[in-house]
């Protein structure tokens, strides 16, 4: 538990400081930076590794923490007669279990509302496409059409309408496109516009008059919030009480280690709660 509780922590500080950039990067530009982010995250062979190892850890500490709470169930099948838990223990303490669940369920809708559609659903995901028009003449009857096409935009912020090729102008978009038809190349493929995606499912409805409690954005919203705040509570134990497990028990550092997870389970539950609230405020 103390293992993959301690490596999911650092999964944690790189999503965050990943997802951050969702508010601080703004414009066609934030939007950009973060949509390539997330395809390098999603594509280089390191961190499809460290995915793998993520969802594995995952599972076993939700396997683990089930099978430890059983084994303390039987250990004590029966109360104690006189039981004044708090002053030993911290509330967060005797209800990981509890916290862990909540943090379960947060998981699960959360893969379901993101993960799911940024590497599952693939068709129903709204990739970075844009349209583009220009004009194009008929040699042969003199005539000049408008053509609408539709490109990819890629990481390097290119648009590519052919497999390697990259169009800088509009000379050589309609050329590429010329080709593309006579040798029947596929278009080549974008990135996924996971920025648009997060937005679209914090943001909520401005131009709706009042109260937006008919906005689904508000429900995401506290339900974000409150999911961070369990968070914080399960960190605020689990963090510390991990180096106890690993044998790590020192008069000096210990203390040091304590606060060092008090400040973890502030911060970094605090920051991913920030995230949704800004969106919130200002899309
Ligand atoms: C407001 C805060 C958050 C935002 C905006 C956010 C956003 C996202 C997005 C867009 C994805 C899909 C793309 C990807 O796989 O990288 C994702 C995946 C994921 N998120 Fe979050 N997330 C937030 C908070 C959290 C928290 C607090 C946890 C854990 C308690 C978490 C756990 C995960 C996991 C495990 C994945 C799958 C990662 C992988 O496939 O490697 N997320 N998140």
């Amino acid at each position: 538990m103390a293992l993959t509780g301690l490596f999911l922590c650092t999964f944690l500080v790189g999503h965050l400081a990943g997802n951050l950039q969702l508010v601080f990067s703004t414009g066609e530009e934030g939007k950009r930076a973060f949509n390539e982010y997330a395809y390098f995250m999603a594509h280089n062979p390191a961190i499809k590794l460290l995915s793998y190892v993520t969802y594995i850890s995952i599972l076993f500490h939700i396997v683990d923490g089930f099978m430890l709470t059983i084994q303390n169930k039987k250990a004590r099948p029966v109360g104690y007669a006189y039981n004044k838990p708090g002053a030993n223990s911290s509330m967060a303490s005797r209800n990981m279990a509890v916290l862990g669940t909540l943090i379960l369920v947060f998981l699960a809708t959360h893969m379901a509302n993101f993960w799911w559609k940024a590497k599952v659903s693939e068709d129903k995901f709204p990739l970075h496409v844009k349209e583009i028009s220009f004009q194009q003449g008929n040699e042969m009857t003199g005539q000049v059409q408008k053509q609408t096409i539709k490109l990819y935009l890629t990481t390097a912020g290119n648009y590519v309408p052919v497999d390697g090729f990259i169009v800088k102008n509009k000379t050589e978009l309609y050329e590429a496109q010329l080709n593309a038809q006579k040798v029947d190349l596929k278009m080549g493929e974008g990135y996924k516009d996971l920025h648009s995606l997060v937005f679209a499912f914090f943001g909520h409805d401005k131009t709706k008059q009042g109260f937006p409690i008919n906005d689904l954005a508000l429900a995401g919203l506290i339900f974000y919030v409150i999911s961070m705040l369990v968070l914080g509570f399960h960190l605020w134990h689990g963090f510390s009480s991990a180096f106890q497990s690993l044998g790590v028990n020192h008069p000096t550092y210990t203390s040091w280690i304590k606060k060092l997870g008090y400040g973890f389970a502030i911060l970094v539950p605090g920051l991913f709660a920030l995230i949704p609230i800004v969106i919130f405020i200002t899309k």
